[in-house]
């Protein structure tokens, strides 16, 4: 099968497109045929090596850790799916990812593919999706009513949250660039503040929940507008937990992980129309370096996606 090869670190251009054997499942595991895969910032930071202390990988292997396609075969004692089931899921980041014609993955990090939309589209949910679930509500606890702050409204991570958190009926407010504004107006947030314009912190207070995906000066601004015993959690690390504390602020950073649960969650929302997940932009497995260099510029709108088959 063909397969985006990552044998060395380094940069995305040192990518090779190898023909590889195909794998094959174990007892407990399923051997799913990509139709797509997403695109993910994580996907270039362990590519060009940036995060190999946070998740130790064995060379070679194959990238991207998010996808959508169709059930090949299963293995011997797999009970709730087989061949033909369309699914999507998040694999564990240390086994051969996405960026392939087949992957095998473990079933019970699998679910169903929301009948309504297409693969290219499931493809962009999982991993983000899952991020912005554990975020805002294992982590952040989000409740109905409550106020909550989303950094990078417009991104994979951001766009997901917005909608789920719209869903739950809490407040929401964004941040992004004026060329997102409307974009994310159009996710359902009650407002939206252009970070080129306007600084958050000085319009925002008595915030419940911050969703910190940006860190750094992002991350100690925020700080301000938080509500006395509110939460601030983080996907990119907790940064200033001295000023939290003195604040009274619970600020928890996570690293997302698989879960069928969530998953089926989010996909029942997707398929009652209460979230539609944002792609912007659709290549190819040998345009694999070209999409992780648009993701590394850091202002993709929603997602992007690799179509396999
Ligand atoms: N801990 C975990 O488990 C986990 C999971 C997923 C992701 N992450 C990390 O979380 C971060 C976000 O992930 P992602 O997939 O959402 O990234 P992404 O899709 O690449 O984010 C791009 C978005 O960020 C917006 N943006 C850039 N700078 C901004 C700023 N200063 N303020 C507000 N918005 C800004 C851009 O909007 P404009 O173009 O309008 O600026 C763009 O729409 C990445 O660092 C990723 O590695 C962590």
């Amino acid at each position: 099968m063909r397969a985006i090869r990552l044998n060395e670190y380094g940069s995305v251009d040192k990518l090779k497109l190898e023909n590889i054997p195909r794998p094959e499942p174990k007892d407990k595991e399923i051997l799913i045929k990509v139709h797509a895969a997403g695109i993910n910032p994580v996907d270039w930071k362990i590519i060009e090596g940036k995060a190999s202390d946070k998740f130790p990988i064995k060379l070679p292997i194959t990238p991207g850790w998010d996808l959508a396609g169709v059930i090949e075969e299963v293995g011997k004692s797999v009970k709730s799916f087989r061949a033909g089931d369309e699914v999507f899921c998040k694999p564990d980041l240390d086994r051969d990812g996405a960026y392939a014609e087949f992957i095998v993955v473990p079933e019970h990090i699998v679910s169903y593919k929301p009948t309504n939309i297409s693969f290219t589209d499931a493809a962009s949910v999982p991993l983000a999706g899952l991020t912005a679930w554990q975020g805002l509500f294992q982590y952040g606890n989000l409740k109905k009513g409550e106020k909550v702050l989303i950094h990078a409204a417009s991104g994979g991570v951001g766009s997901l949250a917005v909608q789920f958190a719209k869903s739950k009926g809490a407040y929401v407010i964004g941040t992004c660039s004026t060329d997102n504004v409307s974009f994310v107006n159009k996710l359902g947030a009650d407002e939206v503040i252009d970070y080129t314009k306007q600084n958050f912190e000085d319009d925002l207070k008595e915030i419940d929940l911050v969703f910190d995906t940006i860190g750094g000066e992002t991350q100690q601004k925020s700080l301000l507008v938080l509500k006395e015993g509110g939460r601030l959690i983080s996907i990119v690390g907790a940064q200033f937990e001295q000023e939290a504390k003195a604040k009274n602020i619970r600020l928890e950073a996570f690293m997302s992980k698989p879960n069928k649960s969530q998953l089926d969650e989010i996909a029942a929302l997707i398929q009652d129309g209460s979230v539609i997940p944002a792609v912007s932009g659709v290549y190819s497995l040998e345009e694999t370096a070209q999409a992780l260099r648009e993701s590394a510029n850091g202002h993709v709108r929603g997602k992007l996606v690799l179509r396999v088959f």
